[in-house]
């Protein structure tokens, strides 16, 4: 298997070089004829069971690429090929920002799961909204944008800048992603807090109602809150009027089960299959409490098993980051075909 060789080189380089080179590899390939026609075809997998209608948005199916993948919309054209129905991009911030000090990324191969501290290192905004203008007339999949705050803005000026990406955005992508739970930026999580979240998504709904067409919005949280917090949590999404949430970003717990104990000490949030029961717990909590929220499952999906376990939990879509790194760019396709089969 093609896959299995490149996984073996890849896994010899450094994860955050390998991510850049295997993307970068990738989109070069689209550009050279035969390759790009059998890539294209190799990816290619649509099925009309898939479609999903969710907050006036028709997804050609519900496999969504997960926030932090393609943080400045770099990869479009490549990460539309793949068969995603949607690709969620960002976290961006108001200003560029360079992220904390590498190494900030993790394999904990025994585990399939990763930890990262990024730190949001993303080209700014404007850069983003640059590139989502010029892929406006190639688009054929749903666009969301993940907002997030510049490490430099206190708490108290946090709207400030998740409105500047607000509005920087609107106009190109399908929904909107706010991100106050990355463990990776000192101090964002208290963002998650009843009173703040309740003002913030208050501000963010009352600007989206300004436009003619408001763009649906989802809260992405942590695995890491308690049940009290939870409630709070959806109580905040439903008085300020936003479509849903997005279950879940990375933890900061390290399961006993870890068998990587060494790298499972490295600060940051932990992803993949050592999350997937943890966020279907928590997909399973925020539907049991509320039938109405839209939900968007991430955590730990590496096949259509784990898939349906999240849908089955409550989510209407899901999203994949991690399985990308284990599996590869066919993953979307198996996902997709096994979706099928299990319907
Ligand atoms: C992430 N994730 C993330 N989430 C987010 O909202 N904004 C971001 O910028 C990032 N950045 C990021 C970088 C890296 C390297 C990883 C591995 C993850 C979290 C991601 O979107 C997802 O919620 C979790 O990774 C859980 O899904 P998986 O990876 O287990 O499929």
């Amino acid at each position: 298997m093609l896959w299995t060789l490149l996984k073996k080189i890849f896994f010899s380089l450094d994860p955050e070089r390998a991510h850049y080179l295997s993307m970068n590899l990738l989109q070069l390939g689209l550009k050279i004829p035969g390759i790009s026609n059998w890539l294209i075809q190799s990816w290619k997998f649509e099925h009309p069971a898939l479609q999903q209608n969710l907050d006036g948005m028709v997804f050609k199916n519900p496999v969504g690429l997960a926030a932090g993948f393609d943080k400045d919309g770099r990869w479009l054209h490549l990460l539309q090929q793949l068969g995603f129905g949607f690709i969620e991009v960002g976290t961006v911030t108001p200003k560029p920002q360079s992220g904390n000090p590498k190494p900030r990324l993790f394999r904990l191969v025994k585990d399939q799961s990763v930890i990262n501290r990024m730190g949001f290192n993303n080209n700014g905004v404007e850069a983003l909204a640059k590139r989502l203008s010029e892929f406006q007339k190639h688009k054929n999949v749903l666009i969301g944008g993940n907002i997030g705050k510049n490490k430099d803005s206190s708490n108290e000026e946090a709207a400030a800048d998740y409105l500047k990406c607000f509005h920087a955005l609107h106009q190109y992508v399908d929904y909107f992603a706010i991100n106050v739970s990355s463990p990776n930026t000192a101090n964002l999580r208290a963002l998650q807090d009843k009173e703040p979240l309740m003002q913030l998504l208050i501000k963010l709904q009352a600007a989206n109602q300004n436009y003619p067409v408001p763009k649906p919005i989802y809260l992405k949280i942590a695995p890491d809150l308690n049940k009290e917090q939870i409630l709070d949590v959806i109580d905040a999404a439903i008085q300020s009027g936003i479509q849903g949430l997005i279950l879940t970003n990375t933890t900061i717990s390290r399961p006993d089960f870890l068998l990587e104990k060494e790298k499972a000490k490295e600060a940051g949030g932990l992803s993949g299959k050592a999350l997937s029961s943890l966020t279907t717990d928590i997909i399973k909590t925020v539907r049991e409490a509320n039938s109405t929220l839209s939900i968007v499952g991430v955590g730990g999906i590496f096949n259509g098993n784990d898939a349906v376990q999240k849908l089955n939990a409550g989510a209407q879509l899901i999203q994949v980051y991690t399985g990308m790194i284990f599996e590869g760019p066919w993953m979307v396709k198996k996902i997709k075909k096994e979706l099928v089969r299990m319907k």
